[in-house]
């Protein structure tokens, strides 16, 4: 039923049937004429006629196949099967399968799994209703709107983006993952849309105010796990032999909740996300060290499609007016 309605909206499959049916008529129409002469035994004025009709019987189907072969070539490629039409049948793919069609329902567009780890304001958090919003969010869902795809949003922690990705579990991560050389080796990363340093975070009034890492020696210390901050730490202690207490966490709400009731000396956040901690909890910046950390989108290493449609749309939105509006609702 779909086969045959798919075969007759083809457009060549049009064009092929109308030559077929077309010819067929003029076999016909000459066969019935010759027939009809040869029954009635017909004069030969009459049989002249009679040939002259069938002349004009070809030269019409002529016209008819000429006037089709035109039409076909008019509309060209522009009258194929509606994708809409035969794609609702068919699961919906994601975008490490599919290749985005330019234009067609939001219903139709291909899904773009985007990992993240809403714990990092204003990136990725969750708001007071229990969506996932932010900087991150917003960015992606521009970014899928540009090149033609449907946003779903995977929560999990931060340290599991990386092999989720790599399994094709999502398609995306976006979670102010910094751009990291060892991070490269694994996935493939966006050109940088933000730059960030670390910060050490304290309690608010806290007489501890330390201004380096070497502060830190002896001290309890919060981290995410598999972020910068973690590692910063774990490579001071590599480096230098020195202790510093690093508790990992899944989460950074958890770290600055620990901070708050005093279960934490200090944490490490990156700076933006920091300043906005600092907003909404009793803490503190203690010090900024300039890291120069950039963040990027990242994609799987196989899929080169996507990472060159998210760069050329990223490209075009950070020299758009639309980028600083975006800026200045999550920063402003
Ligand atoms: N920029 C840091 C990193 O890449 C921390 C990112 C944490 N992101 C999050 N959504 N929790 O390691």
């Amino acid at each position: 039923m779909a086969a045959s309605l798919k075969l007759v909206t083809d457009k060549r499959s049009v064009f092929v049937l109308s030559v077929i049916f077309s010819l067929s008529y003029a076999i016909h129409v000459t066969h019935s004429l010759l027939t009809e002469q040869i029954v009635r035994k017909q004069t030969a004025e009459k049989v002249y006629e009679r040939m002259n009709s069938t002349i004009i019987a070809i030269a019409l189907v002529a016209v008819i196949i000429i006037a089709g072969a035109a039409v076909y070539v008019m509309y060209g490629q522009g009258t194929s099967t509606n994708p809409t039409a035969t794609n609702t049948a068919t699961t919906q793919k994601t975008a490490s399968q599919t290749n985005p069609p330019a234009s067609t329902t939001t219903s139709s567009l291909p899904i773009l799994k985007v990992g993240t780890s809403p714990d990092f304001p204003p990136f990725e958090f969750i708001d007071d209703k229990g969506n996932i919003v932010g900087f991150d969010m917003d960015l992606v869902n521009i970014l899928a709107n540009m090149t033609g795809y449907k946003v779903q949003i995977v929560s999990m922690s931060f340290d599991s983006l990386i092999l989720a990705l790599q399994n094709k579990q999502i398609d995306v991560i976006a979670a102010g993952m910094t751009i990291r050389p060892d991070r490269e080796k694994l996935v493939s990363f966006t050109i940088p849309y933000w730059n960030a340093s670390m910060s050490i975070v304290v309690k608010n009034g806290s007489s501890f105010m330390p201004k380096s890492l070497d502060d830190l020696v002896g001290k309890t210390v919060g981290a995410e796990s598999g972020t910068t901050g973690e590692l910063m730490l774990k490579e001071y202690v590599n480096n230098t032999g020195k202790q510093i207490n690093i508790k990992s966490y899944e989460n950074f709400i958890l770290i600055v909740q620990d901070l708050v009731n005093g279960k934490l000396d200090a944490a490490m956040i990156d700076t933006p996300v920091a300043q906005a901690f600092t907003k909404q909890y009793p803490v503190t910046i203690s010090v900024t060290i300039d890291t120069g950390q950039r963040f990027g989108l990242a994609v799987n290493k196989d899929n080169t499609q996507l990472l060159n449609q998210l760069n050329d749309a990223l490209q075009e939105l950070m020299n758009s007016p639309q980028w600083d509006q975006l800026v200045s609702k999550w920063f402003g």
